[in-house]
């Protein structure tokens, strides 16, 4: 923390603007309409991707004096692993689209910036790039293997076996996105994500995947031959160009459309994938405390609170009004991540004290990528636990198991 300062004392400019705002403002100049349609853009009227924001205006922290604060620790321990600090990179595909120089400049400077902080690296399913060329590049770095719980019975074991094999500590499974959320931004752009092979690097590496592909080349027309314009337009010979940069083929895009989501599943699917694996099991997308017990008696080991940034419903409640409800459900019997709407170092004070465990950061990261690549993500990351540590000092916390509700104002009365 005091080496954050000092540079500046020094002069030296930080490497990403430092204020959020300007992080996101300056991500957005330099990113794609497309790009910035997909990664800050939310679900319709972007209320709720406000609203997560919003939230954390409505909690206070309390400071505190002539506390011995001198050795303060971040560390944490999640599934009998320590970690340097309270805090994971979100997983977040199709990451090509936040910078210019395609997959190659994504998942492998984000890795890498993973690595040097030490801090987990959630890879997406719909990430850019292979799962086990991420694997390599993090070393013994943690990582966990964000799941979406494929049609194709195959595919979802397999990329299951795959996470296991590529070193995962845990697998988080992504139950929020059974369907993608209204878009007006990327509708607006006719972007559909993915449609053009961004983000299904995962899938066209997969063996279980390639069988599928390869069956239905063999098949009748694909629906896109069979709507394809007589004279193809710009817009879809660039897409062509765009899938063959990422190795993918028309088939691969449409196989992948047909087996992304399963919107069949029930709790009861839940139990299944438990008895496939040893991972522990994390659940992302609670937002009610009866999803959160539920998940916990199908055999969950963990939850994480978000909305998906905003990017589902719109008009959904803010991620961090529905922490607390979750957080009293669980009761302290599996830990309790948190997401959506984090931007500093003292919103993850606010979301410790309301009861998370340790948060996923999203967005901002994704920024400091597009802005200076490896670098950026690692000052991102840095500004956001300078400051959380400095809200420690402040509030009279020397570790983050200290941090509660009698931290924040309305709670702090005298008992
Ligand atoms: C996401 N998110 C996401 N979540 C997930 O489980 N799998 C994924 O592939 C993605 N992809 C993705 C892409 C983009 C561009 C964004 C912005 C988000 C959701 C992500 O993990 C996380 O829940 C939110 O980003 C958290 O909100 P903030 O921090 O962005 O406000």
């Amino acid at each position: 923390q005091s080496a954050v300062y000092r540079s500046g004392v020094y002069g030296h400019r930080p490497v990403v603007p430092v204020h959020p705002d300007a992080l996101e403002d300056a991500a957005r100049r330099r990113m794609t309409a497309r790009g910035w349609a997909y990664i800050g853009g939310g679900a319709g009227l972007e209320r709720t991707l406000a609203a997560n924001r919003e939230a954390f205006t409505r909690h206070r922290v309390v400071p505190r004096l002539m506390v011995d604060v001198a050795e303060r620790s971040l560390t944490t321990t999640l599934f009998g692993r320590e970690l340097p600090a309270p805090l994971l990179l979100a997983p977040v595909g199709a990451l090509e689209l936040a910078v210019r120089g395609g997959p190659a400049a994504a998942e492998p400077a984000v890795a890498r910036a993973a690595r040097e902080l030490g801090v987990p690296v959630v890879i997406s399913s719909q990430s850019s790039t292979a799962l086990e060329t991420t694997a390599t590049t993090l070393g013994d770095s943690p990582r966990w293997f964000q799941l979406y719980w494929s049609k194709d019975d195959d595919v979802a074991a397999s990329f299951v076996q795959r996470a296991e094999a590529a070193g995962a500590d845990a697998l988080v499974v992504t139950l929020d996105t059974h369907v993608l959320g209204w878009r007006p931004r990327d509708l607006d752009l006719a972007y559909l994500p993915f449609a053009r092979g961004e983000g299904i690097a995962q899938y066209t590496s997969d063996p279980a995947f390639r069988r599928l592909a390869a069956a239905r080349a063999g098949g009748p027309a694909s629906t896109v031959d069979d709507v394809a314009p007589q004279r193809p337009t710009l817009a879809a010979v660039r897409a062509l160009l765009t899938m063959r940069r990422h190795g993918a083929t028309r088939t691969d895009v449409e196989t992948f459309l047909d087996v992304f989501s399963r919107t069949t599943l029930t709790w009861a699917d839940l139990r299944h994938l438990r008895e496939t694996t040893t991972l522990p099991i994390v659940v992302k997308g609670v937002q009610h405390p009866d999803d959160a017990r539920r998940a916990l008696d199908h055999g969950a080991d963990g939850i994480v609170v978000s909305n998906h940034g905003g990017r589902q419903i719109d008009n959904a409640v803010a991620s961090l009004d529905a922490l607390p409800a979750v957080a009293a459900a669980v009761d302290g019997r599996a830990p309790v991540l948190f997401d959506s709407g984090i931007r500093t170092g003292a919103d993850v004070f606010v979301a410790l004290a309301l009861g998370a465990d340790a948060v996923l950061l999203g967005r901002p990261w994704v920024y400091g990528l597009t802005l200076a690549g490896q670098a950026g993500v690692r000052a991102v990351v840095e500004n956001v636990l300078a400051e959380l540590d400095l809200t420690m000092a402040l509030a009279g916390v020397r570790s983050v198991a200290e941090i509660g509700p009698a931290n924040l104002h309305g709670h702090d009365r005298p008992v």
